[in-house]
């Protein structure tokens, strides 16, 4: 059994960072399920958006392209909050250490992205996140104040229920204890015990079967708080990333070819060759996410093809191995000069614009829980991400979460009569077979039938499909000795149903969310989806 004041799951930009600031006030444990570094931040390349050195931009352009790209359902309230927030958020990251990339004047280099009306994303070269994340953790890992458990599987979050008590939606003042998690160097159920929690779990891109998130994203923290009981929102706004790298054979993760590219000029073609988007949108290439996902979506159906493809070759060679070494290296290595030839590109799962409700200081539906980072529903995104805004969203979120619980938190007991978990009668498992084969079944499922294009058709098909691979799970679940892998299966069933059920509710197309059964925005829709 561990004890602390706060106790943070996830170690990606949200988690650290959080952890950073309230290592001020108390003992902080951050729990991670792999290595430390292990985070969709790591991967993130484009950038970081906030209203900085440019003096033709403003807080005001920055609110109304997040509004705009948000069709509708982004709760302005926090989209002032965030935007307004985080340039200081960001010169924070820079005194903790983070280099970005600077112009000729010695100034942070500002660029462009899908949606933005000015330049204005900060970066570091098209590795954004690994400089981002190296960086946290080395003054993570300076702190006194902060012990970080790496390879650490949050299972469930502890609550009333653990009492014995009887638990449900509307049972009120639901209250985190803390969470069981798995050791995996033990293989023993910790109970570990705190004042306050933090989801920061990232998320959850795993549930298709092609995706730019690493394996680790698997929408725990969403699944766990639904689980407890807690309320979840927006689930059918998914991203899909235009741009993924075709490569037959590494769908998962699918390497990102930034939007930064498309920043710099580069253009989508199709297979003759037509620069097809200013078909689709006044923006052309760098429309928001939905309009070219979309886009590219309709241009594959139409031609029958597998992919289209990106035509960077006007940007000059030594742009493109300055601005970005990473993804010209990565094409080099499957065989493509993106100096001279176009890039096969595909959309890709990259990023869920719903999660754990939260309100505007991170607190959740369930007493002494937070959540911030992907995992989390602020009300910032509303039905379609900006580029480069959750990055911002996390940093912010943190920062208030912080401040929300700096002073109170002391006052709130540590449940220490919580039974310590129990696995009696349960044996390791022989079937792994199910294990793999229902994490399939989910992913192609979602991929066939929950993607880019839906009808209610094909989410009653597979709201019936997964809930029978919902029940086995379970069944399966109740008699085996818990395993990551079993724990990970469940929670990708959980947030698929919660994607495909939201899905179901939304009578309308708006944002990411587009269904051939229902026009495009309807004012009766105006809210968000709870679950
Ligand atoms: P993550 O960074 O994903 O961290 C989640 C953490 O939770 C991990 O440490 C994981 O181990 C831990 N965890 C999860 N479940 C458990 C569990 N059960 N037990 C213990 N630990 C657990 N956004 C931008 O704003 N700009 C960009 O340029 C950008 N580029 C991107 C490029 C790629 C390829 C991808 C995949 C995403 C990109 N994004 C970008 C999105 C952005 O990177 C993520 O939304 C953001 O990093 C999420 O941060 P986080 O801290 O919430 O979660
Ligand atoms: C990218 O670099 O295209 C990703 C940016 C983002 O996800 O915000």
């Amino acid at each position: 059994m561990h004890k602390t004041d706060f106790l943070i799951v996830g170690s990606g930009i949200a988690g650290l960072s959080l952890a950073l600031k309230l290592s001020h006030y108390g003992k902080v444990i951050v729990l991670t399920k792999t290595s430390p570094d292990e985070a969709n931040t790591k991967y993130a390349q484009g950038g970081v958006a906030a209203v900085m050195d440019n003096e033709n931009d403003s807080f005001e352009k920055h609110i109304q392209d997040t509004l705009i790209a948000g069709d509708g359902l982004c709760h302005e309230d926090i989209v002032r909050i965030v935007v307004s927030e985080g340039p200081d958020r960001i010169r924070e990251l820079i005194e903790w250490g983070a280099s970005f990339s600077l112009n000729d004047k010695g100034e942070l280099d500002l660029v462009k992205e899908g949606g933005h009306s000015d330049k204005r994303i900060i970066h570091a070269a098209d590795y954004t996140g690994k400089e981002i994340e190296n960086t946290l953790l080395q003054r993570v890992k300076e702190n006194p104040n902060i012990l970080l458990f790496d390879h650490y599987f949050a299972i469930e979050i502890l609550t009333q229920h653990h009492l014995g008590r009887y638990v449900h939606k509307g049972t009120p003042n639901i209250t985190c204890y803390g969470v069981f998690a798995l050791n995996k160097q033990t293989e023993k159920v910790e109970k570990i015990l705190s004042k306050i929690t933090v989801m920061a779990t990232g998320g959850c891109g795993n549930v298709y079967a092609s995706t730019t998130n690493p394996k680790i994203a698997t929408g725990d923290g969403i699944a766990m708080v639904f689980r407890a009981n807690g309320r979840i929102a927006n689930m059918e706004f998914v991203q899909f990333h235009p741009t993924a790298l075709y490569h037959p054979g590494h769908m998962s993760p699918a390497f990102l070819i930034s939007e930064a590219v498309r920043g710099h000029g580069a253009i989508l073609r199709n297979h003759e060759g037509e620069a097809f988007m200013q078909k689709y949108d006044p923006r052309k290439d760098l429309a928001p996410r939905d309009i070219v996902a979309r886009a590219i979506d309709q241009e594959m159906k139409k031609h029958g093809k597998e992919y289209m493809y990106l035509d960077a070759t006007q940007i000059s060679p030594e742009e493109i191995k300055i601005a970005f070494p990473t993804i010209y290296q990565h094409c080099l290595s499957v065989g493509i000069d993106m100096r001279k030839e176009w890039i096969p590109v595909v959309p890709a799962m990259h990023y869920i614009c719903g999660g754990i409700l939260v309100d505007e200081h991170g607190k959740t539906s369930i007493h002494n829980l937070y959540a911030c980072g992907e995992c989390a529903c602020t009300g910032l995104h509303g039905a379609n991400r900006l580029a480069s805004n959750s990055l911002l969203e996390a940093l912010v979120f943190a920062h208030r979460i912080c401040e929300h619980v700096k002073n109170d938190f002391k006052t709130i007991p540590i449940l220490e009569n919580i039974p310590d978990w129990n696995d009696s009668g349960t044996t390791y498992p022989e079937e792994w077979i199910l294990i793999a084969q229902n994490f399939k079944e989910v992913q192609n499922l979602m991929s066939s039938y929950v993607g880019i294009v839906r009808n209610d058709l094909r989410l009653e098909r597979t709201l019936r499909r997964l809930d029978l691979i919902y029940k086995e799970t379970e069944e399966f679940y109740k008699k085996t000795k818990v395993s990551v892998e079993l724990c990970e299966l469940r929670n990708i069933i959980t947030c698929a149903f919660l994607i495909t059920k939201s899905a179901k509710l939304r009578k309308e197309s708006r944002g990411l969310h587009y269904t051939t059964d229902f026009s495009y925005k309807n004012q009766d829709y105006l809210y968000d989806t709870i679950l």
